[in-house]
């Protein structure tokens, strides 16, 4: 007997037992209120106008869940275009995925969506738009989104760093989001870095002390290569999943690859004397660009990295290799027939990219799925880049372990986004457990919305 059929059988269900029950699902979680909106922020000196934010005048705030507690978010839309919100990288049932037209209605002006879910990973992930993405994402609307273990791993600081850069030209405006040079080769570059829509802020950290650095990749186009000189650390998460096998603490010589959609989580021990301070880098042509500074205060707190608690490993389904079928993915150029094409929902105008010499024909499921999965199987997606372009590719709802690579050693790690660097093929397993239409893009937004999107259906 489920709960419903037990309300009515026991007559509370005629005595206003509707209400009760939505009583009890409110006590559970109550809705969280995220509401799409225009918005101003000075990143320079002057402020940028048209920005997209979830308030006037402030970044997308880092949302905190916990894991296996429900969580309801009302979102509402106020811009003059239509939108619709995606979680990147949690597993949650298709309906919640915010992926317009394959898993729901796109929200006019005024609309409000109501998302709800119970997160079963722990870990760090993020939240943007999947309509329109290039206008909405680029002028703001990324924000992080952390689903706390149940046991606190006994950081001394936990410090969400939302990586991204904004194309500003003349008084901070915003000049065209993308160019379709850009758009046909490795995108198109930001003027502007930011970490937490600062540039090169300073964080206070306790000398000597254990600090998490979330670090999230949100940029529309850049793919970050990152180290800390002279950090004592370890990294202990890929895309919100703790380790399976150890990934070497990032240096200059073999700094942290982190592209658009990605993060990682590095523990990082605090020197011990006030006042030393570790420099977040990017290493990019033209030199080491500083990102943030993390400034050591007050009396050493004499912690040791083997103080932490090692991080509970999400329930995430070990893919049968023996059994598993391959099914294979080329991404490269498209064939330019002139189609328009929009990626989910607007149109940059272009196509220029495809997967299987398909390009994403347009809104819907038009064109079906790229592959149909048998529920509860084990698959090896055979990721092909034959571009000399890098592609960080992501699939929704689901994650996978990458296995191998021709061009270099990979970790198998959990990950929801596979970086695929110029002309490599690197293998990746899943068990196909989570039903739905699964978007299946590369996170590059122009190249996303110029052909390199697709979707799997688990059925
Ligand atoms: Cu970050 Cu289709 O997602
Ligand atoms: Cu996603
Ligand atoms: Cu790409």
């Amino acid at each position: 007997m489920n709960r419903r059929q037990f309300l009515m059988t026991s007559g509370l269900f005629a005595a206003g037992g509707l209400s009760g029950l939505g009583m009890a699902s409110r006590a559970q979680a109550s809705p969280v209120t995220l509401t799409i909106q225009s918005a101003r922020f000075a990143l320079e000196a002057n402020p940028t106008e048209g920005m997209v934010s979830l308030s006037p005048d402030a970044p997308p705030p880092v949302l905190r869940l916990r894991q296996g507690q429900p969580f309801v978010a009302d979102v509402t839309n106020t811009l003059d275009d239509y939108t619709a919100m995606h979680w990147h990288g949690l597993r949650l049932p298709n309906a919640m995925d915010g992926v317009p037209y394959l898993t729901q209605i796109p929200m006019g002006q005024g609309d409000t969506y109501r998302y709800e879910f119970t997160p079963p990973d722990a870990g760090t992930y993020w939240y943007h738009p999947h309509c329109n993405t290039m206008a909405q994402m680029a002028r703001g609307l990324t924000g992080v989104l952390i689903v706390d273990e149940a046991e606190d791993p006994g950081f001394d600081l936990d410090l969400p760093v939302n990586l991204r850069d904004w194309r500003l030209g003349e008084g901070s405006q915003f000049i065209d989001l993308f160019t379709a040079r850009g758009a046909a080769r490795g995108g198109t570059h930001g003027t502007v870095m930011t970490a937490n829509w600062a540039q090169e802020p300073v964080y206070d950290a306790p000398a000597g002390g254990l600090v998490r650095l979330r670090l999230v990749a949100t940029d529309t186009t850049r793919v970050y290569r990152l180290h800390l000189p002279g950090a004592e650390g370890q990294v202990i998460a890929l895309d919100g999943h703790p380790l399976l096998v150890p990934v070497a603490f990032p240096t200059a010589e073999a700094p942290l690859i982190l592209g658009p959609g990605q993060r990682a989580d590095l523990a990082i021990r605090m020197p011990a004397s006030e006042g030393q301070t570790l420099t977040l880098f990017n290493d990019q042509p033209g030199g080491l660009r500083t990102l943030l500074t993390l400034r050591a205060t007050g009396p050493d707190s004499r912690h040791a990295l083997a103080d932490l608690r090692p991080l509970a490993p999400n329930p995430l389904p070990l893919p049968d290799l023996a059994n598993a079928e391959v099914l294979e993915f080329v991404f490269g150029w498209s064939p330019g027939d002139g189609a328009v094409n929009n990626g989910f929902c607007g149109s940059l105008g272009y196509t220029f990219w495809s997967i299987n010499r398909v390009s994403w024909p347009g809104d819907a499921a038009d064109g079906g799925p790229l592959a149909t999965l048998e529920r509860g199987r084990t698959y090896i997606l055979r990721l092909r880049n034959e571009s000399p372009n890098d592609h960080p590719i992501h699939l929704h709802g689901l994650a996978f372990l990458p296995l191998r690579s021709d061009r270099r050693e990979i970790a198998s790690n959990w990950v929801d986004t596979a970086m695929l660097l110029e002309r490599e093929t690197m293998d990746v397993a899943l068990v196909a457990d989570n039903p739905g239409d699964w978007a299946f893009h590369c996170h590059v937004i122009e190249h996303q919305k110029t052909g390199l999107t697709g979707f799997l259906r688990i059925p």
